[in-house]
């Protein structure tokens, strides 16, 4: 205390320091907050039944490589009302379960820890829990803590992967798999629980396959911000609705958001331009779309459904079949869509607004896809002949570049159809500096493209303040005045509104007046009044004009925001809580069970509460073969935003009006902050909602 910088009395230093430890009241709540259990987890004993009826696709290739577990059913998890004493003894044995997080923090990891902890000490006490430090590298590399009651509860309902920290490192090869089993055997592991996305439930069937005969189990837990693990059975039936984790980062993205239109639409003169993640898929958008009402919002898989219907009209007038180009939305036309929303809003006055924009938005469109699809071949291979990393070699854009060019001119790649010809060097050539150096920004351990990196919405926002600033020429680019606003300055003034008003707009007797698009500048403003008779050749400008003209005229100005690592950080909501102490349940009622190779799931996750039903699907069967590091490899399939579902067809019915391009008040909603209350928070997240609705 003597030491303490603070020079004040003591009294006042001592409620200063209190002032400062004091946890927050939101943090207090939290740690008060117990979550809902599924009515099936209050029971002495559970077993698990097979779902037969619940089929996926065939793939010949995961039926090779996962025979162990490929055949492994959907079950659901039951009360066992009258278990004989053997069962008895074997579900509530002793047990030793690992557990890891992998890849990038999601909000409820911390959940599943302790809904997995309590069950598993639930039933015996002498059960013991690991958890591996840094993701699998810790797994590989035998670092890992015990897991204590203390611990857990420090951390029950509260975001981040802090317990036990995360990582990246992927568990790809045989020898890495029985480092991995060395190191669960050591610690007498009865089964290994695995909390991560796509690629992490990839490596937890595997390990699941190379585990098998040694009776350890492997559970996979849906984990992901992003929300593309969903499942759905051969006919559709949602076994999986989302990840948990979504629905906080969308919220906090949404929140945050929702703020900035708060600003935007009380200081207006800047476009909001939020970028959001998620990776390739666009569900976290759509979220914060339907959260916020934000006036556009883009989304990716739509783009790469879009057919310019007159270029196909233009193709047929003039005989021919078919013009290719007609499909699939380029930079430049999605530049002009954003454009016309712009101008719109403008002439209501409106020269502003918040627009999302999908880090992944550049998959879904053709003409950089086939850039990112050739650079991960070159790179790969790069990287697989000259075992050597290709950014080592080439750190420099430059670098790469030139070797880029060499393989063009057939220097390097003497094949009969080089993958990067002397065409693909001059296209990409024509890209923006930065933007090149984000196509060639390194690949991720799993051999991801990282969206995160590459600053997709300076590239779109470039082309679209190029664009405007041709309309302004135009003089289609223009702000609305209100015209009580225009009659009151010209009473003003002195001088008669209605008399001036046939001149200057070209609308004058509307709500929201525009000046005439040939009036751009001060002289063509003297020039219509003079035209008009308003005004003497000799004669100087009135101010009151030069006033008018100025406020018609549009700035586009932006201000670029990121939202993602902050979403991964966020505190769980109220349903993110739940949903993953459920999940954690789920696993521990899994291993009981005897399941491995079992990806713990909530069907009717979409639905209310007293409808969810624990259940473990077998990732074997959510396998498919896709291109990752140059070369095809089996790995869970994610999803992007269904098209056809509801939650996507309501937000195409209503997103023009929230672009709000009329003489009415915008359109925002304000989600409200992250919290554990029931009462204030809302219980699943809109998409989901809304993708259970059916008609009656
Ligand atoms: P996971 O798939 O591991 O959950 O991570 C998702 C994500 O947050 C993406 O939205 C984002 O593109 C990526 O991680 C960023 O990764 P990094 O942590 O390597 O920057």
């Amino acid at each position: 205390m003597e030491d303490s910088p603070l020079k004040t009395p003591s009294d006042v230093r001592a409620q200063a320091l209190q002032t400062m430890n004091e946890e927050s009241r939101e943090n207090l709540a939290r740690r008060r907050f117990s979550p809902e259990k599924i009515d099936i987890f209050n029971a002495s004993q559970t077993s698990l039944e097979a779902l037969k009826e619940y089929r996926f696709l065939k793939n010949t290739e995961a039926e090779r490589m996962l025979p162990g577990i490929i055949n492994n059913p959907v079950q659901q998890v039951i009360i066992d009302a009258d278990p004989d004493e053997k069962a008895k003894a074997q579900f509530s044995k002793p047990r030793h379960i690992g557990v890891v997080f992998s890849g990038g923090p999601a909000p409820g990891g911390h959940n599943v820890i302790a809904g997995l902890f309590d069950e598993m000490k639930r039933f015996n006490s002498a059960s013991k829990m690991f958890g591996f430090i840094k993701g699998p590298e810790g797994l590989l590399e035998n670092r890992y803590i015990e897991i204590t009651a203390e611990l857990v509860d420090t951390h029950r309902n509260m975001g981040g992967f802090n317990m036990i920290k995360t990582g990246r490192t992927k568990i790809d090869s045989g020898s890495k798999m029985e480092l991995a089993l060395t190191v669960c055997k050591g610690l007498k592991l009865d089964a290994l629980v695995i909390i991560g996305g796509d690629d992490s439930n990839t490596n937890a069937a595997f390990l699941a396959q190379h585990f098998k005969s040694s009776g350890i189990k492997v559970i996979g837990i849906p984990k992901t911000i992003d929300g593309d693990i969903q499942v759905k059975t051969e006919t559709g039936k949602v076994l999986c609705a989302t990840s948990f984790g979504f629905h906080s980062a969308a919220r906090a993205f949404a929140q945050n958001i929702s703020n900035l239109a708060n600003d935007g639409s009380s200081d207006i003169k800047y476009w909001h331009v939020c970028k959001v993640m998620g990776r390739v898929a666009s569900h976290l958008t759509l979220e914060t779309a339907l959260q916020t009402h934000v006036n556009i919002a883009l989304i990716g898989e739509e783009l790469a459904d879009y057919v310019d219907q007159d270029r196909l009209a233009k193709a047929r007038e003039k005989g021919e079949q078919m013009d290719y180009n007609a499909y699939g939305m380029t930079l430049r036309h999605l530049s002009r869509v954003i454009c016309d929303i712009i101008v719109r809003r403008a002439a209501f006055g409106k020269n502003y607004g918040v627009m999302i924009i999908p880090e992944g938005i550049l998959e879904f469109i053709n003409e950089i896809q086939v850039f990112i699809t050739k650079l991960n071949k070159i790179i790969a291979d790069y990287n697989r002949i000259h075992d050597i990393d290709f950014h080592r070699t080439f750190p420099t854009l430059n670098e790469k570049l030139d070797y880029l060019r060499r393989i063009s001119q057939g220097m390097m790649d003497k094949g009969r159809f080089p993958i990067w010809n002397i065409r693909d060097d001059e296209l990409f050539n024509q890209l923006p500096r930065f933007f090149r150096e984000g196509l060639l920004v390194e690949r991720d351990f799993h051999g991801n493209f990282q969206f995160s990196q590459v600053k997709t919405e300076k590239i779109i926002m470039d082309m679209v303040k190029e664009y405007l600033d041709v309309l302004r020429e135009q003089g289609r680019y223009k702000v609305g005045i209100l015209r009580d606003d225009y009659v009151s300055l010209m009473h003003d003034a002195g001088m008669d509104p209605d008399l001036f008003a046939p001149a200057l707009f070209k609308n004058p007797q509307d709500k929201y007046v525009l000046v005439k698009p040939d009036i751009i500048s001060l002289k063509t403003l003297r020039h219509a009044l003079v035209n008009a008779g308003m005004l003497d050749s000799e004669e100087e400008t009135p101010e009151i004009f030069i006033n008018i003209f100025r406020k018609s005229q549009a700035e586009f100005k932006t201000q670029p925001h990121f939202y993602g690592y902050d979403g991964r950080g966020t505190d769980p909501t109220y349903f993110d809580c739940c949903y993953a102490y459920n999940l954690g349940l789920t696993a521990f009622h899994l291993i009981a069970g005897g399941a491995t190779g079992q990806m713990a799931a909530i069907i009717n996750l979409e639905k209310e509460f007293d409808q969810w039903q624990p259940a473990g699907i077998p990732i074997a069967r959510l396998m498919h073969l896709e291109e990752r590091k140059g070369r095809l490899e089996l790995v869970m399939e994610k999803s992007i935003v269904d098209l056809e579902s509801n939650a996507f067809k309501v937000f195409q019915a209503i997103r023009e009006d929230w672009v709000a391009a009329c003489a009415c008040p915008d359109r925002f909603r304000n989600p409200g902050a992250i919290g554990v209350s029931k009462e204030m928070e809302e219980d699943r997240p809109l998409t989901l909602r809304l993708n259970a609705l059916k008609s009656q």
